[in-house]
């Protein structure tokens, strides 16, 4: 398929043997990854890789979703390399030092790295670019990206942070055992329809309290209040997170639920399964999290996660000795 004949609604990208094959042969002669810390220099090296060398049709599809997104706000690329042997899932989801190839890594990184420089959070997974997105056993009853047990609501990712990603990446390494566990997506595009005129007018005004997360408990961060709702009514985007947000009055607190009401009706949900790589617009959608059962034997379900920001100039002050780590909020935030 080229990019001239992409329909606006495609999202299942479906590399062929050959375009499989072509990434692998190219990650295949990229040097180890040190996933603790990945060198500023050696990620450089990986974009300039990914823009001179990497197969032209994949490229040529996921920079179409850049320039002309779809109304779904994803894309799902299928067949994608991933590693032929996986240790056991890590228990604590950090980095393993038993895993010694990089395909699912690399993946992430040059196809992402098509769409933005890589951001990291100092704060987020101890400042690590590439996650891993696995169940924690102490942290089942938690909706976070690490529990099980309870639904993971819509949120935008990094939803608190002034300088969220643009896009964010999750690439299957390995499904749970019941094939549950669903990554929900949903998008404004679609979405705004369904909204009332009055909410959408409520949604556009700082009327919404979101509480930091977990991560930025450290830093006695306080709430900030935001819209949730911007841009026009052809290309909405949204700031949103249903378990940290509060609407401020009553009628914000109707418009969130109009809002939600309408996500759940363009949800698209699926189960992310090994050497398939979902790619969000984190501006116009929202994901989760369904729930699943676990069974803590090294075989759960394992995800790799990276953030991408389409233009880092706006932040260059805030990165962390020209890498692409964002320094921590509460060194730079202005109380609100
Ligand atoms: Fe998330």
């Amino acid at each position: 398929m080229t990019t001239s004949n992409m329909k606006m609604n495609e999202t299942i990208i479906q590399l062929t043997e050959t375009e499989r094959r072509g990434m692998e042969q190219l990650i295949d002669q990229l040097p180890p990854i040190d996933v603790h810390r990945i060198p500023a220099d050696h990620l450089r090296h990986v974009i300039k890789v990914a823009n001179d060398q990497f197969p032209a049709s994949i490229r040529e599809r996921i920079q179409q979703f850049q320039r002309n997104p779809n109304r779904k706000g994803f894309i799902k690329l299928t067949n994608v390399p991933v590693d032929s042997s996986l240790p056991p899932t890590p228990k604590d989801a950090k980095p393993t030092t038993d895993k010694h190839t990089y395909r699912s890594e690399y993946t992430l990184l040059m196809t992402l790295m098509l769409l933005g420089d890589p951001i990291i959070y100092t704060e987020e997974k101890d400042g690590i670019l590439i996650n891993n997105i696995c169940p924690i056993e102490t942290d089942g009853d938690t909706t976070e990206h690490t529990g099980s047990k309870k639904f993971f609501d819509f949120h935008t990712e990094n939803a608190y942070h002034p300088f969220r990603p643009d896009y964010l990446g999750l690439v299957g390494l390995r499904s749970d055992h019941d094939g549950l566990a669903e990554t929900p997506v949903a998008s404004i595009i679609e979405a705004i329809q369904h909204v009332p005129e009055t909410a959408i007018a409520i949604l556009e005004a700082p009327l919404f309290r979101i509480q930091p997360t977990k991560m930025f408990e450290q830093q006695h961060i306080k709430a900030r209040t935001l819209p949730v709702l911007r841009g026009s009514r052809e290309e909405p985007a949204m700031t949103i997170h249903f378990s940290l947000m509060k609407g401020v009055s009553e009628d914000a607190e109707w418009a969130l639920e109009c809002l939600k009401n309408a996500l759940k009706k363009v949800v698209v949900s699926q189960v992310i399964q090994p050497g398939e790589l979902v790619i969000m617009d984190n501006r116009v959608t929202v994901h989760g999290r369904s729930t699943f059962h676990p069974r803590f034997d090294g075989k759960d379900r394992w995800l790799q996660r990276m953030f991408v920001i389409e233009n880092i100039k706006p932040i260059q002050h805030l990165l962390v000795d020209f890498t692409y780590t964002c320094a921590p909020l509460g060194d730079w935030i202005e109380p609100r």
